[in-house]
């Protein structure tokens, strides 16, 4: 096993999140979640500390952070975040308290239909972001804002962004690896496992790529 690490995850029991609380504890770490509804995590183990609470209402921010090695978002709320930006508020809180704990690395998962700060979707992107994807457009907005907030004002952290194209729940379709021009529909479980290994990935900071199986 590697050294054990500390991971304070954010969306522990969305579809990605779920996942990749799972391989970290099957990698031997420690993970400590925040959960509106702690029940809705399947996994029991001793290694994983659930608080509950929610990120548009959250007191103890600092306490969450302090001692963790890495921070991951894997959160979402298609609905809400079509009248709000409830993701950007809930990181422009959490960046000013990593820095209070002196915590740096940070993983937010966006989407392959966000746009990364200063270069502009593909045509075909932006139809279908426009079109199959209209129910997510507030989503997307609410990735670019967390983009382009981490990208002007948070470079002091080791910031990485994940454009994921993940589609369906079903088994591992191969190894998803980092791809600046290519998206991959991918399946949950491969999203975590890119998510885990980038974390530890130092060439990923401050980059907003997307994921693609790669080729063997
Ligand atoms: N799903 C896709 O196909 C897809 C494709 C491309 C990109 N993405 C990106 O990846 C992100 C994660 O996707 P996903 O499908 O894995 O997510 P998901 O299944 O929708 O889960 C979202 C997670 O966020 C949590 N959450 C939402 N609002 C919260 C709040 N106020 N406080 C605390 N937790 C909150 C949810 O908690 P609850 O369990 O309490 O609801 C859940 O754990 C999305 O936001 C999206 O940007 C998704």
């Amino acid at each position: 096993m590697n050294q054990q690490k500390t991971f304070l995850v954010f969306g522990a029991t969305g579809q990605t999140g779920q996942h990749f609380v799972s391989l970290a504890l099957k990698e031997g770490h420690k993970v400590r979640a925040l959960a509106r509804n702690p029940a809705k995590l399947a996994v029991k183990n001793p290694d994983l500390a659930v608080h509950q609470g929610s990120v548009t209402d959250i007191s103890n921010l600092d306490e969450l952070v302090q001692g963790a090695d890495f921070v991951v978002s894997m959160l979402g709320d298609a609905t809400l975040q079509n009248n709000a930006k409830i993701n950007t508020a809930f990181v422009q809180n959490l960046v000013p308290a990593m820095r209070r704990e002196g915590v740096k690395r940070f993983l937010y998962q966006a989407g392959g239909l966000s746009k990364q700060p200063g270069k502009p979707l593909s045509p075909a992107f932006w139809i279908i972001r426009n079109t199959l994807a209209r129910g997510y457009i507030g989503q997307h907005e609410d990735n670019e804002a967390v983009m382009e907030y981490l990208a002007k004002e948070a470079n002091d952290l080791e910031w990485m962004v994940h454009r994921a194209g993940i589609g369906s729940n079903g088994p591992s379709k191969g190894v998803l690896e980092r791809s600046a021009s290519k998206v991959s529909i991918a399946t949950f479980v491969d999203c975590a496992a890119y998510n885990y290994r980038t974390l530890m990935d130092t060439s990923a900071i401050h980059t907003c790529d997307m994921s693609c199986y790669r080729k063997d």
